[in-house]
């Protein structure tokens, strides 16, 4: 229980989460778990999804004596919490799209959720729209493209816009205020989506009410970085599938000092 956060996700996503668990804990060891080799998540069968994140994050959480798992990907979270929970002993943080929040800051009652194509699918979703949103007209948009440009400008590939308004397309032109980010890889394109739509959108992400969770969780358990506040958490990433080097770039200007591959085999 002494180990470092372990932050799970398809891809680049958990870095929206991963910024703002460092603002909060800049002192706490980080390993990151991309299972990239199955992204994207959003077009997984629901069965395939779990077997395949649980087999993973339980061999990982072993491998490093994990503290804390985050499960900081919206469409693993909808499924996969559950089951994990039953396996391990420590705590498990998963992400939940704010359509909470949205629907309390909302003045024309209409909102968006913008996530993959099995979030905004799934009856976890759907029950969270009843019970947090029933006075609010609520337009799904699900997308796994633009998963995959997210991925593609954190390897620092050009991002054409027009790849991105066709898939905004049903915001523009409505009265929708909010607009939920209901996948971690989104935040990655805030700019690139305000830029794709014509009218003024409050954006909403859950990165900030998971690290005060994490961060909470860590404070209840005797664990967080008091008396060594100097230190400086290190940064770990692990891959299931080799990744290129505009990616790795990346990677180093986020501070990750150590690369690895990790097998998928349990
Ligand atoms: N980042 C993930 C999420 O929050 C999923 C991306 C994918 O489709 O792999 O839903």
């Amino acid at each position: 229980m002494s180990g470092p956060i372990l932050i799970f996700d398809s891809g680049i996503g958990g870095l929206s989460v991963l910024e703002h668990i460092q603002t909060k804990m800049p002192a706490k060891d980080i390993f990151y778990l991309f299972d990239n080799a199955r992204l994207p998540y959003g077009d997984l069968a629901e069965q395939t999804l779990i077997d395949g994140c649980v087999a993973l994050i339980i061999k990982q959480v072993a491998q490093i004596n994990a503290s804390v798992v985050v499960v900081a990907c919206n469409t693993a979270s909808t499924l996969v919490l559950p089951h994990l929970r039953k396996r391990l002993t420590i705590p498990v943080v998963g992400v939940v799209p704010a359509i909470k929040p949205a629907a309390q800051m909302t003045q024309s009652k209409h909102i968006a959720l913008l996530a993959t194509p099995g979030t905004v699918e799934r009856a976890y979703t759907k029950e969270l729209i009843r019970e947090f949103a029933g006075g609010c007209k609520v337009t799904l948009i699900g997308s796994s493209e633009l998963v995959l440009i997210a991925e593609e400008k954190a390897k620092r590939n050009p991002i054409n816009l027009n790849a991105i308004k066709p898939i905004l397309a049903a915001i523009n032109g409505t009265d929708i205020d909010t607009l939920v980010l209901g996948c971690t890889h989104f935040p990655l394109l805030r700019q690139e989506i305000a830029e794709c739509i014509s009218h003024p959108v409050t954006l909403l992400d859950s990165g900030e009410a998971i690290a005060i969770r994490v961060a909470s969780l860590l404070e209840t358990i005797n664990m967080s970085a008091k008396g060594k506040m100097n230190k400086v958490g290190r940064l770990t990433a692990g891959f299931t599938k080799k990744i290129d080097k505009g990616l790795a770039l990346t990677l180093a200007d986020y501070g990750f000092e150590q690369l690895e591959c990790v097998s998928v085999d349990s």
